[in-house]
């Protein structure tokens, strides 16, 4: 049995239905399980970070997690927490969903936000494998309304480059390392196959809507103010601020060959991605 943290969102839904389809017994856990779509046989439980009992309760008969603890800074105890349950309910594996460029000084303080759930981790006794993806390019469907309604999508981080990472070969990386051997005690640094600015992104997503999209740079102070309206904790603004700036000078540029190797072809595109994603687009 194999519990999804995370399940409702991007990387655990994803990781749901490739669990589903190659038979796999999983369990999602959320914090609502009426509003919880989940493929047929896959069983819901109830479970909340804030509410220790819970995330024990649903580890019985558990031997591998997925790990998504960490959503912000001060996140690393829900890590920890669900680790110290897995190893007292006798889980045997542990894969933790992490991000890249974790640990290194040069991208402020949100290198460090899954710093403690990487350590509690790799401290855990379990076989343990950390993902550190690149950019989502699913974090793109926030410029759907803007799209739609003809106006330019934003910028934040100039012409700096990412290898952005189509959501789906991270979940299909999660669900190799979860089920195969061979895989523990690793740190896996994911990226899809090219390097790509936020300019670069917009004008895939315009050849395939068929329709010009436009970006709108914005610059750090205006950015700042927009988290600051937005009631956005200091925290948490200054650790993206960091990030934004870290990318935008290039810090971020970085190509590995860990899906490939990991699932034996090449990661998808984000054109692939995009084209799949089309009427998130479109709709009216
Ligand atoms: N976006 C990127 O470009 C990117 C890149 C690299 C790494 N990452 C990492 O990816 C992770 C986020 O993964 P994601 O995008 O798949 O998630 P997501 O779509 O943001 O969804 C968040 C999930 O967390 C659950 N959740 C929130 N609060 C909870 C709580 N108190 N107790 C239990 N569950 C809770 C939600 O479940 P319910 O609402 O159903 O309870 C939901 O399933 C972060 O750690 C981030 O650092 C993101």
């Amino acid at each position: 049995m194999i519990l999804v943290t995370g399940a409702t969102g991007t990387i655990g839904s994803e990781l749901l239905r490739q669990l589903a389809a190659r038979g796999e017994k999983a369990r999602a856990l959320t914090r609502d399980p009426a509003r919880a779509q989940v493929p047929a046989g896959v069983e819901v439980v109830r479970g909340d970070y804030h509410e220790p009992a819970s995330v024990e309760a649903a580890m019985s008969g558990v031997t591998a997690l997925f790990a998504v603890g960490v959503l912000g800074p001060g996140d690393a105890d829900a890590d920890a927490a669900l680790v110290a349950a897995a190893r007292a309910a006798g889980v045997r594996r542990v894969v933790k969903l992490s991000a890249i460029g974790t640990g290194d000084p040069a991208m402020g303080p949100v290198a460090n936000w899954h710093l403690g759930g990487e350590q509690a981790v790799k401290a855990s006794e379990l076989e343990w494998t950390v993902l550190r993806p690149s950019l989502f390019a699913s974090n793109t469907l926030s410029w759907a309304d803007a799209i739609h309604s003809g106006n330019p999508v934003p910028n934040l981080t100039g012409t700096g480059t990412q290898g952005v990472i189509d959501p789906r070969d991270v979940s299909e990386v999660a669900a190799e390392t979860l089920l195969a051997p061979g895989h523990t005690g690793r740190v896996y640094t994911l990226t899809g196959p090219e390097l790509l600015s936020t300019a670069d992104q917009a004008a895939a997503l315009a050849e395939i809507l068929e329709r010009p999209v436009v970006t709108v740079d914005v610059p750090p102070d205006a950015l700042r103010e927009q988290f600051r309206e937005a009631g956005m904790s200091e925290t948490y603004a200054e650790g993206v601020l960091a990030g934004t700036a870290y990318v935008r000078k290039g810090g971020n540029a970085v190509l590995t060959e860990e899906v490939a190797r990991i699932l034996g072809r090449a990661p998808r595109t984000y054109a692939q991605w995009a084209r799949d994603h089309k009427e998130a687009f479109t709709r009216n």
